[in-house]
C-alpha cells in the first residue's frame, strides 16, 4: 500500500494551498456577506487548469488524475468553500460526463472551452418533484424532426445564474422509467430558457444557484450526450465522481476550521493557561484530527478508484456520507472552542459551519449515500 503523493500531485496541490491563501482567504468573508459570485477568482482557476483538472490537455484540461483534482478541491475549499462549488460542479458534473460519454466533436465544442475555464457548466438533474428521486423527470423532450423540443424546469442548479452550457436531463419515453432519461447538452442561451433569480441559501453564498425555465427550447439532436434512454446511467456514473469532489469540498471546509480552532486554543487563555491546555479542548483537537485523516483516507482512495476505471459507487458515496458528517461535527466543535467568538462574524468559523451544511444534502444527501452503501453490502 503506497500512502505517497507523486511529485505532480504534490505540486498541484501545494500550488492550490499557496492560491488559496492568496486569493481566496482573504476574500471569501466579504463574497459571503455579500452574496457576490467570485468572477476574478473563478478566471484564475481557468488559467492554473483547475477548472478541468482531469480532462486532458487536448480537450483543454490540465491532463492531471483525480487524486491530484480530490487535492486540489480541498485547498481551493478550504480557502473559500463556494468557489470550491463552482469549481467542482464545471469539473465533476459538467466537463466529465462530457470527456466520458461526448463524441469527438462533441468534445471540441462543448468540453475545451470549459475545461479551459473560457465557459462555464453545470448540471441539470433536480426537479421540485424529483430530488433524491431521481428517475422521476418531469422535464420532457420531444422528437421533431432532427430536433428535439424541451419542456420542464430544474431547481437548485449550481453555476445557474452564470453558466454558458448545461448537461440537461430530460424524459423522452416516461413509459420506460429511468430507461426513457435521455441527456442533453444545451446552451443556456437558447430562445425559451429563462433563469430565475439567484436562491437565497444559508452557506456556500458566494455561489450561484437558481431555477432553470425550459419552454419548448429546441436543441439538434446531435446535442444528445449519450444513446436516447441512457440519460439516468450518464446522471449516476457522473455523480460517483461528484460526489468526490463533495467530499472534498467537505474536507477543505473541515480543515479550515480545525486549523483556526487549533491556532486559538493556543492563544486563548482560561483560568491562567491557554484552552489548548485544558484536556476538555485538546480531546476535541484530537478527534478533529483523526477524523479529517480519516475522511482524506476515504476520498483518496474513491479518487485513486476512478483513476484505476473501476467502479466506485460505494466508495464515493462512503466519502461523501464520511466526510460531509464530519465536517458538520468538526465545524461545530471549532465554534465551541472560539467560544462566544465563534458565534459572530468576527471569526470566520460560523461561515465553516454554514457551509459545511451543503455538503450533506447536494450530489445526494447522505441518505441517498446510505442506500448506495447498504445496497451494495447487501448485495455482497
Ligand atoms: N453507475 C451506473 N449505473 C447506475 C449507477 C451508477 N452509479 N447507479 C445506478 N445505476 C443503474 C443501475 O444499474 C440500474 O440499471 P439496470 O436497470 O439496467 O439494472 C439503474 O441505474 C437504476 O438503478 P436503481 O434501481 O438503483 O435506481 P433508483 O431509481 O432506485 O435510484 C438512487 C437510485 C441512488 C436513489 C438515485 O436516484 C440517486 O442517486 N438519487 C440522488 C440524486 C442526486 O444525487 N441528486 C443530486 C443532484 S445534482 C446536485 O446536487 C448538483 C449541485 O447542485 C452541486
Amino acid at each position: 500500500m503506497q500512502f505517497e503523493l507523486n511529485d505532480t500531485q504534490r505540486m498541484l496541490r501545494d500550488t492550490c494551498r499557496e492560491f488559496a491563501d492568496r486569493e481566496l482567504v482573504p476574500n471569501a468573508r466579504t463574497w459571503d456577506e455579500e452574496h457576490r459570485f467570485p468572477k476574478e477568482a473563478v478566471k484564475k482557476l481557468g488559467d492554473l487548469g483547475l477548472m478541468g483538472v482531469a480532462v486532458p490537455e487536448e480537450w483543454g484540461g490540465a491532463g492531471a488524475d483525480n487524486v491530484s483534482y480530490a487535492l486540489a478541491m480541498e485547498e481551493i475549499s478550504r480557502g473559500c468553500a463556494s468557489t470550491g462549488v463552482i469549481m467542482s460542479v464545471n469539473n465533476s458534473l459538467y466537463c466529465d460526463p462530457v470527456l466520458k460519454f461526448g463524441t469527438d466533436e462533441q468534445k471540441q465544442e462543448w468540453l475545451a472551452p470549459f475545461a479551459a475555464g473560457e465557459k462555464l457548466g453545470c448540471f441539470g438533474l433536480t426537479e421540485p418533484e424529483a430530488g433524491s428521486d431521481a428517475a422521476a423527470q418531469k422535464t420532457i423532450a420531444v422528437r421533431d424532426g432532427d430536433d428535439y423540443l424541451i419542456t420542464g424546469s430544474k431547481n437548485w442548479i449550481t453555476n445557474g445564474p452564470q453558466a454558458d452550457a448545461i448537461v440537461l436531463f430530460t424524459m423522452t419515453d416516461r413509459s420506460k422509467g429511468n430507461k426513457g432519461i435521455t441527456a442533453f447538452l444545451l446552451d443556456l442561451n437558447s430562445p425559451g430558457v429563462t433563469r430565475a433569480p439567484a436562491d437565497r441559501k444559508l452557506g456556500i453564498a458566494a455561489s450561484g444557484s437558481c431555477s432553470l425555465f425550459f419552454d419548448n427550447v429546441r436543441v439538434p439532436a446531435k446535442n444528445l450526450l449519450g444513446k436516447e434512454g441512457d440519460g439516468f446511467k450518464v446522471a449516476m456514473s457522473t455523480l460517483d465522481g461528484g460526489r468526490i469532489g463533495i467530499a472534498a469540498q467537505a474536507l477543505g471546509i473541515a480543515r479550515a476550521a480545525f486549523e483556526e480552532a487549533l491556532a486559538y486554543s493556543k492563544e486563548r487563555k482560561s483560568f491562567d493557561k491557554p484552552i489548548a491546555s485544558h484536556q476538555a479542548i485538546s480531546f476535541m483537537l484530537a478527534d478533529m484530527g483523526t477524523e479529517l485523516d480519516a475522511a482524506r483516507l476515504l476520498v483518496l482512495r474513491a479518487a485513486a478508484l476512478k483513476d484505476q476505471g473501476v467502479r466506485h459507487s460505494t466508495e464515493s458515496a462512503m466519502a461523501k456520507l464520511y466526510a460531509s458528517e464530519m465536517s458538520h461535527r468538526v465545524t461545530h466543535k471549532a465554534i465551541q472552542i472560539h467560544g462566544g467568538y465563534g458565534y459572530s462574524k468576527e471569526f470566520d468559523v460560523e461561515r465553516h459551519y454554514r457551509d459545511a451544511r451543503i455538503t450533506e444534502i447536494y450530489e445526494g444527501t447522505s441518505e441517498i449515500q446510505r442506500i448506495v452503501i447498504a445496497a451494495s453490502l447487501l448485495k455482497g
